[in-house]
């Protein structure tokens, strides 16, 4: 399996810190391809062999404005069993509703366009209600809970200019862990 040709932007570069905008139907073949490209990239990355290989950090998901582009899409690939994965292409969400239950990623969170060790947690949302539309502009609707619900939060940030960094107070990065549940 080839690696797909993707280049991911870090932080520091301002484009992460920008809006993406809204995406209008149909969606260009080229943004499809990207689309499908990222998954089958992400599903590598969290492949040992694969990612010792390519020398890849192992990641859920991405959003577009990680690669460039300020549109409102953003994909995930879960993996539920042994290499067998969940796909997402997630385009215009909202946010319909969220519980008031918060958690956080014990060991942190992390993202593919922040290459460095960061200390602190981040609340989220236990469970969410996001409509989106699909590749093809059916307008959906999906709740989520525990990490892909962490997960949709961290890329739904990542489409308002919001790194997880942005949200951890660095003089104190376990700010509320009290009233959280670890996951
Ligand atoms: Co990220």
């Amino acid at each position: 399996m080839e690696l797909p040709k993707i280049k991911i932007y870090e932080e520091g570069n301002k484009i992460l810190h920008q809006k993406s905008k809204d995406v209008t139907f149909p969606l260009s073949d080229e943004d499809k391809l990207l689309a499908y490209d990222t998954i089958k990239y992400l599903k590598m990355s969290q492949d040992e062999e694969i990612a010792e290989k390519y020398n890849l950090r192992a990641g859920m998901g991405m959003a577009f404005v990680q690669l460039g582009k300020l549109k409102r899409i953003f994909v995930i690939a879960n993996e539920i069993e042994d290499k067998k994965f969940e796909e997402y292409i997630i385009i215009n969400p909202k946010i319909l509703s969220q519980s008031e239950e918060l958690i956080y990623v014990g060991e942190g969170e992390g993202c593919l366009s922040v290459n460095r060790p960061v200390e602190g947690i981040v609340p989220r949302h236990a469970r969410i209600t996001v409509s989106y539309y699909d590749i093809d502009g059916n307008k959906k609707t999906i709740r989520v809970r525990e990490e892909l619900a962490v997960a949709f939060q961290h890329e739904i940030d990542h489409l308002n200019g919001i790194l997880f960094t942005d949200k951890i107070d660095p003089n104190n990065p376990y700010k509320n862990q009290d009233k959280m549940r670890e996951i």
